[in-house]
């Protein structure tokens, strides 16, 4: 890596970035908490917006205040002396002038550590928009890429008494991104998740991966993944599940990788009405020596297709369900857990068992609160809209975020389905990219259905998309009553599809602002007509025996920079809830009555069956 020091050259190099885009921390840096104690480093940072990207141009992070001759030089940074800003937070909310901001922004912090670790020590970020460039005490440790999802990096050997945590955080969007440049959200900044420290020993628990196998049966499986050394001779691991007296060894090869098929008597099945969870154990010993454990708190359920069905433990289910994007008036994405319950709030309110998280990876308190909550997830990558789906570099981003985000959550009961994008322009580029993903979330988890939204055939009117022979459930958005004011297509589309596997209607619905005054009462958008589209969706639902699943367009109004209509000024007022989360529309009550309805019939079946 050619070090620039001068910083006449640094004005004149437009190469400078080249040494900051890798080493790259990828899913494979990813180290499962597992309960393991942690270092926080939440709290008051030292900020400062970086629009030139001076920190890396005039490598501030290297804090020199000589040059190579020996004389002071002028500094134009002063971390110490910068606005402080709170992480978890998005700079967006920090102060006005920042909300709009887009751009490069430098957050540091210094910590002390005066532990001595016997083995290594991690860095585990829980999200940053939307690129993290990660320095410790001068030194650049890695990159990563990718707004919604954890990283770790290993900062054993460069780690003192007293350290400098220096991270240059990036939310510009760009075409080659995923996201790419134009979505429907607001375009938050920042260290919006958790920042922690935590120590392992030399040879750890690097990963622990827990699923059901066959719900009759009992069956489970257990896998291992071993970190800290190239070869892993010595040791055992031993699964314990202390509430049902499991307690198991799991083989491992000299790779560290093993895993074992277990049958567990007396085990009580997850479901939204009985989310019960264990405490599950995973210990790494040499002789009577515990080397390391790691836990989780995990829920057994199994989740297929059959025909045009969703089976949850070998029941068909109808998913009740509503669209949620992460975010908050107050907090922006650095949702809180009271933000999350707020939500679960309402939709149970509406009688929903299931959320889209749309359209990237939520913070991982979703699906640990939905395993107790008993709601069930569709959770997502941001492959939305237009990609640049003949870029591997893009594509190797998009895998990355999907692994990424399926490490983190695998674990959890609540979460059945992994959706490869959102609303893609059908291309044979796009279904090169979207067939490779779909494959991908099947190979690495067996234990999950795959799906993706995908766009109405609006010139036959039918739900076909040629993606869907790689899917396991066909979500397909719709507007009708909304931006095709011609219900009659929806007849058209669900009278004439002959779907082969089970279809969810991940989107419908249409903008809906308080029309108190009485002229707007019949003007488009108002909450009246938001109440008539759906009393018309759902008339047509009720006739269509295919129709797994409904998940309306959206929850809450929220954020959004492209809608800035005379009522929306700045929100996409779709919501059946206002932005504040405090009042329902007239549309709820329709949402909330047919759930009402599809629940109680599904009750009977069982009932019967
Ligand atoms: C699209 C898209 C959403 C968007 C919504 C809308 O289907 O998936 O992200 O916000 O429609 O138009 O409001």
């Amino acid at each position: 890596m050619k070090i620039i020091r001068n910083f006449v050259d640094n004005i004149h190099n437009e190469t400078y970035k080249d040494s900051y885009d890798s080493p790259c921390l990828e899913a494979e840096s990813y180290v499962i908490p597992g309960g393991r104690q942690e270092m926080s480093l939440d709290g008051a940072w030292n900020f400062s917006v970086d629009m030139y990207d001076n920190c890396l141009r005039a490598k501030w992070f290297l804090e020199e205040e000589k040059n190579p001759e020996g004389l002071t030089v002028p500094l134009d940074y002063g971390f110490d002396d910068w606005e402080e800003i709170q992480v978890p937070g998005v700079w967006n909310l920090a102060r006005p002038e920042y909300f709009y901001y887009e751009g490069p922004a430098v957050y540091s912090r210094r910590f002390l550590f005066k532990d001595s670790p016997k083995g290594h020590v991690f860095l585990r970020f829980g999200a940053v928009s939307y690129e993290a460039r990660i320095f410790l005490n001068g030194k650049f440790l890695g990159v990563h890429k990718g707004g919604s999802t954890p990283f770790c990096v290993q900062v054993t050997r460069d780690l003192k008494e007293e350290n400098r945590l220096i991270v240059i955080a990036d939310n510009t969007r760009r075409q080659d991104q995923v996201p790419s440049e134009n979505t429907d959200w607001f375009l938050y900044g920042g260290i919006y998740r958790s920042v922690s420290l935590f120590c392992v020993p030399q040879t750890y628990i690097k990963d622990m991966k827990v699923y059901l196998i066959d719900g009759e049966k009992k069956e489970i499986n257990v896998s291992v993944a071993l970190g800290g050394s190239q070869h892993y001779e010595e040791g055992e691991v031993i699964f314990s599940i202390p509430e049902l007296q499991v307690e198991e060894t799991v083989p491992f090869g000299s790779d560290g990788r093993g895993q074992r098929t277990l049958e567990i008597s007396g085990l009580s099945l997850w479901s939204p009405e009985s989310p019960r969870l264990y405490d599950v154990f995973l210990h790494f010993r040499s002789g009577d020596q515990l080397l390391d454990e790691v836990k989780d708190r995990i829920g057994f359920r199994t989740v297929e297709t059959r025909g045009r069905e969703i089976l949850l433990n070998g029941k068909p289910v109808f998913l009740r369900g509503v669209c949620l994007h992460e975010e908050t008036e107050d907090h922006g994405k650095a949702v809180t857990k009271e933000d999350i319950r707020l939500a679960f709030h309402w939709a149970k309110k509406m009688n929903c068992n299931f959320l889209r998280l749309a359209h990237y990876p939520h913070t991982e308190w979703v699906s640990q609160l939905a395993d107790e909550a008993g709601l069930l997830l569709w959770e997502e990558i941001p492959v939305y809209w237009w990609i640049d789906f003949a870029n591997p570099r893009t594509l190797r981003d998009a895998k990355n975020q999907l692994t990424e985000l399926m490490a983190r959550d695998f674990n959890r009961a609540s979460v059945i389905l992994w959706s490869v994008g959102n609303e893609n322009p059908d291309t044979d580029r796009r279904y090169g990219f979207m067939k490779e993903l779909a494959e991908w979330a099947k190979e690495y988890d067996p234990s999950r259905l795959v799906s993706a939204a995908c766009l109405v055939d609006t010139v036959n009117l039918r739900i076909s998309d040629r993606l869907e022979k790689h899917l396991d459930v066909i979500g397909f958005n719709e507007y009708y009553g909304w931006y095709d004011p011609d219900y009659g297509k929806l007849a058209a589309v669900l009278e004439g599809s002959k779907p082969e596997r089970p279809v969810v209607i991940s989107e419908f619905g249409g903008d809906g602002y308080l029309s108190s005054e009485p002229e707007n009462a019949g003007v488009r958008g108002s909450e009246a007509e938001q109440k008539e589209i759906y009393e018309k969706q759902v008339e047509m639902f009720g006739k269509t025996g295919y129709i797994q699943g409904t998940a309306p367009w959206i929850l809450f109004d929220y954020r959004t920079p492209k809608r800035l209509g005379k009522y929306q000024k700045g929100y996409n007022i779709k919501g059946l809830v206002t932005a504040d989360r405090k009042r329902e529309k007239p549309a709820f009550s329709v949402m909330k009555k047919y759930y009402q309805e599809v629940g109680n019939r599904e009750q009977r079946d069982k009932s019967s069956s």
